[in-house]
């Protein structure tokens, strides 16, 4: 078994390498003048299992042609299969088509993934449960929620004192799954509008758990699959807010934080954003209110497990 990064989240890389105590392979990369890049795999890779994290993040246009080069060069080089470690998978919110001649973005990366030679994948916390189906490989979909969950046990909330919150109808199945593994603690879930064509986001009501008429003061636990520009997180508290919420904590698995959005989330009235590092957040886009949680633990035991 072999453990190769490419140059997306090579912190992460290192944590699950150094966890398993076996040595990180990084390719070497040059670009050409003309922005064209070459690959090459060092050492021997014949016969191996090969494990590559290479999550698809922003520049992700740019990491989903490394990633299929550094596949293609391991195949070439004989590895005897390559499980894609991609913790975030970019692309995943155009998984269908929303308006007439839209094409599936999602559906022509994995075509490519599967096409250069990728035989597996593991990622966490899927935009939409219907996205594992979309591959021919076999997918492993895994999901933070229970590091989440473990978190919020050792902060004491209390049940009483606390609303599970989701920031749209399309997380309402996972906010359910949180509120079991949270021991019951009730959920709300927002309206959200957004405009298709500028991407803006409007948090329009609130669903109440039955027997609330507005929040009362209550703690709000607010979980996302994704922050990108960070408008549905910063509108999802002010609605809470203006519904009475006490302190708000925000839990998402993949930060993407596009544009402005550690500012975004900085100068809002959230206490804390504790997210995962299925993306690498660099120097520049960290905040004081920011705690990372590692998922490399996860990763680890399910390369170990059988
Ligand atoms: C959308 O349905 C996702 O679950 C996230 O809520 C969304 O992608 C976050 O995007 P942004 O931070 O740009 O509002």
């Amino acid at each position: 078994m072999m453990i190769f990064s490419g140059n997306s989240n090579q912190k992460l890389a290192e944590k699950i390498a150094r966890i398993l105590n076996l040595p990180l392979n990084v390719p070497e990369k040059f670009i050409f003048p003309d922005g064209e890049e070459r690959i090459r795999i060092l050492g021997k890779v014949v016969g191996e299992d090969v494990f590559l994290v290479a999550p698809l993040t922003p520049p992700v246009n740019e990491y989903i042609i490394e990633t299929s080069f550094i596949v293609d060069g391991l195949k070439r080089s004989g590895a005897s299969k390559v499980h894609l470690i991609s913790p975030y998978l970019g692309y995943q919110r155009q998984d269908h088509i929303f308006r007439d001649g839209e094409a599936v973005s999602l559906e022509a990366v994995i075509k490519m993934l599967e096409a250069v030679g990728v035989d597996a994948i593991m990622a966490f916390d899927f935009h939409s449960i219907k996205i594992p189906e979309m591959f021919r490989i076999p997918v492993t979909h895994l999901s933070a929620m229970p590091l989440f969950a473990k978190t919020i046990f050792d902060l004491h909330f209390s049940k009483e004192n606390t609303v599970l919150v989701s920031p749209d109808m399309g997380g309402i199945r996972r906010i359910k799954q949180f509120s079991k593994l949270l021991r019951d603690i009730p959920y709300a879930t927002i309206l959200k509008e957004r405009d298709l064509a500028t991407g803006s986001v409007f948090a329009t009501s609130l669903e109440l758990p039955n027997g609330l008429k507005e929040l009362e003061g209550r703690d709000v636990i607010i979980l996302d699959d994704m922050i990108s520009g960070g408008g549905t997180m910063v509108k999802a508290v002010e609605l809470l807010k203006a519904n009475n919420a006490g302190k708000a904590y925000v839990f998402v698995t993949h930060a993407v934080f596009s544009q402005n959005a550690p500012v975004l989330l900085q100068e809002s009235p959230i206490e804390k954003v504790f997210i995962t590092d299925s993306v690498l957040v660099t120097k520049d886009k960290q905040f004081p209110k920011l705690e990372v949680l590692t998922i490399s633990n996860i990763i680890a035991e399910e390369i170990k497990a059988p």
